[in-house]
């Protein structure tokens, strides 16, 4: 626990970054859901099992049966994480379509997603449903790729531009949405029609499966790792940051069905990642991971992450603070924009958000908004992101007294100014300092 006043010094020797705030000094850290997981005491048991062997370990030999049982997947790689996994893909694909001028498509790309994309000279290009846009329209699917948009794209550039799509489930830039298992068939059916391969980033697989069984109709009945299964098998391979639904701290794979795609993968995987049975990673992580795989298809496990996340945004609504509807899988997004009218997005209102709930109660969370993604910003949202198996109810109970403290001084927050920022990735290594008042144009 640390002071109002404590926090105030802290976060002004950390020019009003989250991401300079030592983690001894944070209450509750909601920055990520990534690689912040609390192993299981089975898991920690595999940890000790692991057979380090550089070629052909019993560990991979596990992690892959554990992996193929779940996914289906003929060829699964490993990889260090999940953006690793993203480069190897997307420089394959791009290769064996022979097309300089490859246009991928997705529901959303996440950052890293697009920056590989962008990297092997393709484009990446975003096709969300509209309604998954509107923070405050409650819809079941709001991660849905618009599939006539698929279609009109595939008919502008051809299908031989299109070296594959993607689908990312959940949906974690429009606020960790699901997508439906129907949109999945659909988006099939178009990528088969034209030849053309689908793969999915399977990052948080379980909980986009948990939202199928619990509002797509037809579901109930069947588990999660079935629904999971059928999800895997609709795609000819996936992208997967096991740091999400891995329920590991560090760790990826790559999935592909395609004989010659895993042969190029493998060999440019040994490039940077590592001789094909380990890809970056230990032994004794590949052991945590297989079981992982088992520990995260658990309902009562699910059901109880993804009611405290909903609880969370329950009782922010109630209190008027606006959030993203309904919440997503592993986090509540508030709309900073609507929350604090008052400050204009030149002033950062969700860093500006994110920095008082620090200093009211040392919780960190991030910024997804014009600090990350400057005039290109969609929206001005704070993500509270919840680490798997780490907070209970009463951590949520105190983020919610937290929030009322905020609430009650919302007009007094100040905006803020950027006075120093990098050429790429700028919201790590920017430095801040508060403004409020006539010299930024608002009281
Ligand atoms: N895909 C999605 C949907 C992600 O959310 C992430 C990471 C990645 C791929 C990349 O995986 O970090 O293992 O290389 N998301 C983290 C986050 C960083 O905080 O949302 P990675």
């Amino acid at each position: 626990m640390t002071t109002r006043s404590e926090r105030e010094r802290i976060l002004k020797r950390a020019h009003y970054n989250a991401f300079f705030i030592h983690a001894k000094d944070v209450m509750i850290d909601l920055l990520t859901d990534s690689g912040t997981a609390a192993m299981s005491a089975e898991q920690w048991g595999h940890l000790m099992r692991g057979d380090e062997a550089y070629a052909g370990s019993e560990s991979f030999f596990r992690f892959e049966k554990e992996a193929k049982d779940l996914t289906g997947y003929a060829y699964i790689i490993p990889t260090h994480q999940g953006r690793a996994a993203e480069r190897i893909l997307f420089h394959v694909a791009v290769r064996h379509a022979g097309t300089d001028q490859a246009v991928i498509p997705n529901n959303i790309h996440f950052d890293t997603t697009r920056a590989n994309v962008e990297f092997v000279g393709a484009k990446a290009v975003d096709l969300p449903v509209a309604y998954g846009l509107e923070p405050r329209l409650r819809k079941k699917f709001k991660g849905n790729m618009d599939l006539l948009k698929l279609e009109n794209l595939i008919q502008e550039v051809g299908a031989r531009r299109i070296p594959l799509i993607m689908m990312t489930v959940t949906n974690n830039s429009n606020g960790g949405q699901p997508v439906s298992m129907a949109n999945l068939k659909g988006v099939r059916k178009i990528a088969r029609r034209h030849k053309i391969p689908f793969f999915l980033d399977a990052a948080r697989f379980a909980e986009n499966a948990y939202f199928i069984k619990t509002r797509e109709p037809g579901y109930a009945g069947k588990s999660v790792k079935e629904i999971a299964r059928q999800m895997f098998r609709l795609a000819d391979g996936c992208t997967l940051s096991a740091k999400k639904d891995g329920l590991v701290n560090m760790g990826g794979l790559l999935g592909i069905d395609d004989k010659a795609w895993a042969k190029t993968a493998r060999s440019f995987l040994i490039l940077t990642e590592g001789f094909p049975t380990y890809g970056g990673l230990s032994g004794r992580d590949l052991d945590a991971l297989a079981q992982g795989f088992r520990e995260v298809v658990d309902e009562d496990y699910l059901k109880y992450r993804i009611r405290s996340i909903a609880y969370c945004g329950e009782k922010f609504l109630k209190m008027g603070v606006p959030i993203v509807e309904p919440p997503g899988g592993h986090a509540v997004y508030i709309d900073a924009k609507a929350f604090l009218p008052h400050i204009p997005s030149s002033a950062f209102p969700a860093l500006a958000l994110a920095n008082e709930l620090y200093l009211a109660g040392g919780i960190r969370a991030v910024e997804i908004g014009s600090v990350m993604f400057g005039d290109k910003a969609r929206m001005e949202l704070v993500r509270l992101a919840f680490p798997r198996r780490v907070y209970t109810q009463s951590h949520v109970d105190y983020i919610v007294e937290v929030m009322h403290s905020v609430v009650r001084k919302k007009k007094r927050i100040p905006g803020y100014k950027m006075i120093y920022q990098e050429p790429v990735m700028r919201h790590f290594t920017a430095r801040f300092k508060p403004v409020s008042g006539p010299e930024r144009g608002y009281a």
